[in-house]
């Protein structure tokens, strides 16, 4: 019989430079679902990738001055190698930028529009010039840029519109039809009163103020809205509209998106609308996770109060993060994060009552038996209750991990852990080891708690998969017993398993110390991400000596390589006083194309000179990147040819 079909996604996350714990959070979410129901024996899909287009991602390139897919592409392999450290195990990794998406991109634009759900229109909106932005209304600041804060004018563009307003009446009854389409549920009603109810108006779906996205098939100057050409990915990484994959069928519709909780709206009311557009089925679920705050705030770059999951794993290893972030927040809703409450947890759960269950069991086994149990076996009615507790705990695990309920899945085991340490509190086997006819009884008390340790090591697979090894590995779990179905039997270790003592699975963290070391330690990295190289400046100058320096606005209307001369490239400048020619040493960064058109400085009253035989009068301002490449000061275009600079 085929197995069951699980497709599951992340977001894909924008390529900021440093990815911190809150994109952890949903990642680790993810693949904690995704290895669950491999160990379920589902056949899984598990997506992640990257978000890679758009003007902030081109802007950010332009003032790191390398080009745009340069930019992502190193990000990209950090986000991956984050991904490697919290032993991630998505199945496919996708790139907005990769080749296939952007095929696939092209074709449901094209077949939206073909079907008249795009259509051609006018946006109008404000303008900020510098920025080369549209705006609403109601993203205006002081009725300012909200991104430079200076003024905007009102303006249209040619763009491309998407119907989404025919499709609210749909989305409203798709929703009443599908009552646990949107979790946590209490997500729905803001998504209908505060979004469907006041009126869904059409989406503006393209963009022609800027190039770094997928160009509209028929109309390349308009690149696709961001956030159409990232939805698709969900269904461009299964091969809809491309020949790269072919699990379409297989695996569409998704099982679940996992998204943060801002970008819900997007996935339940723009991508269903989309999906019904395209005569495809919707995704059964959206979850729509809660964020990590630091003092109330959620954790984000802008604000600047990000944590970096690389120096937690580092102290702490990578299971301990991933069981905090599933622990002590519930999935659906916001929570504090602070090194405190880590530091606590992994103390009192993982070292405490975990760590010292195992460890305490498989020392007592080795010391009382010399690793290996005997058979013999002496039941108690004491034990009632702790096996109980074992047989009965599958069941309420798979409840909750169904429910996405990852807090209370954790507490069940860790109600089995607890009960187990009082169960030695109890059985007391130091006393039983001190009476040779009490052999039988001491065996049994052993093998009871190392079949609890079992069931709760299969189950936590999907959380801490390196530690449940280990401790699997410790308790000399046969393949069988490593099993989903053998988590749900007692009774599965053989009777005279052998045990074999393992490395301490969570040392305990004195807090105190920790805490002072883990705050210096995230200073520290902060500092030397912050660290400016001196600059020696020269000796001052008086005003007299700047204003004899005649700095002019000129535009390139002409550049060609100079013969010979691997260096130079030979401009001609509308300079606003008939046009000048000057020699530039920067062929090995700029082609001559790029730079025709582009507005520059130029030192006017510099004396002609003769570069290569060609002669040159004046010379452009350009500057030198750390790595020594040239970048030449650019001007914005709105300052006319000639102005003189001050
Ligand atoms: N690129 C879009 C998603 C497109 S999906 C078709 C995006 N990217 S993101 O990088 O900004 O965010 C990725 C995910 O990280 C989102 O689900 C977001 O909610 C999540 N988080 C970002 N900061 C977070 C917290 N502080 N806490 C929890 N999750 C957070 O949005």
């Amino acid at each position: 019989m085929d197995k069951p079909k699980f497709y599951i996604t992340t977001p894909i996350y924008y390529p900021s430079d440093k990815l911190h714990i809150g994109h952890t959070y949903c990642t680790v979410a993810t693949d904690t679902m995704a290895r669950y129901k491999r160990l379920r024996g589902y056949d899984v899909m598990f997506l992640t990738g990257t978000d890679e287009h758009g003007q902030k991602i081109q802007q950010k390139a332009e003032a790191a001055g390398v080009t745009p897919q340069e930019y992502v592409d190193n990000i990209v392999a950090g986000i991956k190698e984050l991904w490697k450290m919290m032993n991630i195990s998505n199945d496919r990794f996708i790139r907005t930028t990769d080749d296939y998406h952007v095929e696939s991109v092209k074709k449901i634009f094209k077949k939206l529009y073909e079907k008249g759900d795009i259509y051609k229109g006018t946006y109008k909106g404000k303008y900020c010039s510098p920025c080369e932005s549209f705006w609403t209304e109601t993203q205006l600041v002081d009725g300012k840029c909200p991104d430079c804060g200076r003024d905007v004018i009102d303006a249209e563009e040619e763009a491309y519109f998407f119907r989404l307003s025919a499709y609210a009446d749909k989305l409203v009854k798709y929703y009443e039809e599908h009552p646990d389409f949107l979790l946590p549920t209490s997500r729905l009603n803001e998504m209908v009163n505060n979004f469907i109810k006041p009126g869904l108006e059409d989406l503006c779906v393209s963009r022609t103020s800027f190039n770094w996205g997928v160009p509209v098939d028929f109309d390349p100057k308009h690149v696709v809205y961001v956030w159409v050409d990232a939805l698709s990915n969900y269904i461009t990484a299964l091969g809809y509209g491309n020949d790269k994959y072919d699990d379409f069928e297989k695996y569409w519709p998704a099982d679940v998106h996992f998204v943060g909780k801002e970008i819900v709206r997007f996935h339940t009311i723009i991508w269903p609308a989309m999906l019904m557009a395209l005569d495809l089925p919707l995704p059964k679920r959206v979850f729509g996770h809660g964020w990590l705050l630091i003092d109330g705030n959620k954790m984000s770059k802008s604000v600047g109060n990000v944590v970096d999951p690389v120096i937690l794993c580092n102290r702490y290893g990578t299971d301990a993060l991933r069981y905090f972030l599933l622990r002590e927040f519930p999935f659906g809703s916001d929570g504090s994060f602070t090194n405190e409450a880590l530091i606590n947890r992994i103390n009192s759960d993982l070292a405490n009552d975990l760590g010292n269950l195992v460890s305490r069991t498989v020392a007592m086994a080795e010391k009382y038996f010399g690793g290996t149990l005997p058979e013999g076996r002496a039941a108690e009615a004491l034990d009632d209750e702790l096996v109980g507790m074992i047989k009965g705990l599958r069941e309420k695990y798979e409840r909750e991990m169904e429910a996405y309920a990852f807090q209370n899945a954790l507490v069940e085991i860790f109600k089995v852990i607890s009960r187990s340490n009082k169960y030695i509190d109890e059985t007391a086997p130091w006393i039983l080891a001190k009476d040779p006819e009490k052999k039988d009884r001491l065996a049994t008390v052993l093998y009871n708690l190392l079949e609890g340790i079992r069931v709760c090591a299969v189950l936590l697979t999907p959380f801490m998969p390196e530690t449940a090894d280990k401790i699997l590995d410790q308790i000399g779990a046969s393949e069988e017993g490593r099993v989903y179905e053998s988590a749900g039997s007692f009774g599965v270790l053989a009777a005279d398993v052998t045990v074999h003592r393992g490395e301490t699975l969570f040392p305990r963290i004195d807090v105190k110390k920790e805490l002072e070391e883990l705050e210096a330690a995230e200073k520290a990295a902060k500092e030397q991400k912050e660290e400016k190289p001196k600059i020696e400046l020269e000796p001052e100058i008086a005003i007299d000596d700047f204003t004899k320096v005649e700095l002019r606005v000129a535009k390139i209307v002409a550049c060609e390589k100079v013969p010979k001369a691997k260096k130079l490239l030979k401009i001609q400048l509308d300079d606003g006083m008939g046009g000048r020619q000057i020699v530039s040493g920067i062929a090995q960064y700029y082609e001559p194309e790029d730079l025709i058109g582009k507005k520059i400085i130029v030192v006017a009253n510099l004396k002609p000179a003769k570069l290569c035989g060609v002669e040159s009068s004046g010379m452009l301002l350009a500057g030198n990147r750390e790595d020594g490449s040239v970048c030449v000061t650019f001007i914005d275009d709105s300052v006319p040819v000639g102005t003189r600079l001050h």
